[in-house]
């Protein structure tokens, strides 16, 4: 499914709901013109659910997609739509997206109008899909990371590769996102993230990448063909997730570093991409108290990893 998806980066299809808009082949979700940020898993079931409007999906369908080839409990499907509601405002103002239909499945009850133009066509200036960016819009603040991100800013002007290393959930992404939006006016060409958390075949990395920027490419050789399309730009790009598809990432960040002057590439990964030119940051925990003091509330909250709960 997701290969054929892919193939065809000439049609974008985006389906458009309440105020949203979702366009699968970007991993981009709307609000207006304001990107949403859901996760990759959430954004999946969405997705099944938005393409079938008014019909019941089975809870193994939907695992199936959102965790193909893997056995998951239930109870990350329902904390998944639960993620999804409340990025959706579902239930709120009377707004009735999604339905649960208890023991069976969900379904989607909103009217579901698809659209498909060709990814390279040239829009109304006003059209959000025309933006220089595509960074989700962040939820809450980063906390305790303000230091690391301007030196990150800086560290980005000087070395074309920035590797963000360390383990899940220590704050890579948000860290990244933090970083590329202060480089939005920086880059003339736009400043894109890439998830390739759901890409499960490495030949298809690159092709990600492509449709991610709205590129157009029918050459056989596809990584060369996205290198020569980026030639002259100036542009961040930023490959999130990087680790299980390291090979392919590692030589595509390379292949574009070789091949233009002015694309800058931040990526994150457990592990760096061990490309010519990179220059690695590990990513370490935020600080907290040291266990031996004895503060109180006020001083605890000094503390940036207590600020966080
Ligand atoms: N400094 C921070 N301030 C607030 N929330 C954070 C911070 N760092 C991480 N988080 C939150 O912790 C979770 C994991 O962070 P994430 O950036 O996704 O980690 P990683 O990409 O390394 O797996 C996310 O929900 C994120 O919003
Ligand atoms: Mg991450």
């Amino acid at each position: 499914k997701w290969e054929l998806e892919m193939a065809d980066v000439s049609l974008e299809r985006s389906l458009s709901f309440d105020s949203f808009r979702l366009i699968p082949a970007r991993r981009l979700l709307l609000d207006g013109d304001k990107p949403v940020r859901l996760g990759s898993r959430a954004l999946e079931i969405l997705t099944a659910l938005a393409e079938r409007p008014g019909e019941l999906l089975r809870k193994d369908e939907l695992i199936a997609r959102a965790w193909p080839g893997t056995h998951v409990v239930e109870e990350n499907l329902k904390f998944q739509i639960a993620g999804v509601r409340r990025a959706l405002g579902d239930g709120r103002d009377g707004r009735r997206l999604i339905v649960s239909n208890p023991g069976q499945g969900y379904s989607f009850v909103a009217d579901v109008t698809v659209t498909e133009r060709p990814s390279h066509q040239a829009a109304r200036a006003s059209d959000p899909l025309d933006r220089k960016h595509n960074l989700p819009v962040r939820l809450g603040s980063l906390v305790g990371r303000s230091q690391l991100v301007a030196k990150l800013v800086g560290s980005l002007a000087r070395n074309r590769l920035l590797t963000l290393v360390g383990p899940g959930g220590i704050g890579k992404t948000s860290v990244a996102i933090a970083v590329a939006e202060q480089l939005i006016d920086t880059y003339e060409d736009g400043v894109w993230i890439v998830d390739l958390f759901p890409v499960r075949d490495p030949a298809l990395v690159c092709t990600v990448v492509t449709s991610t920027l709205g590129i157009d490419t029918h050459r056989a050789d596809p990584v060369a063909s996205l290198v020569s399309a980026l030639r002259d730009k100036r542009m961040l790009i930023v490959l999130d997730n990087c680790a299980h598809v390291i090979e392919a990432a590692a030589s595509l960040a390379a292949a574009i570093l070789r091949g233009t002057d002015r694309v800058h590439i931040m990526a994150t990964s457990r592990e760096p991409l061990r490309v010519e030119g990179e220059r690695v940051h590990r990513l370490g925990p935020l600080e907290t108290p040291p266990p031996s003091a004895s503060l109180d509330a006020q001083g605890a909250l000094q503390f940036p990893a207590v600020q966080l709960f």
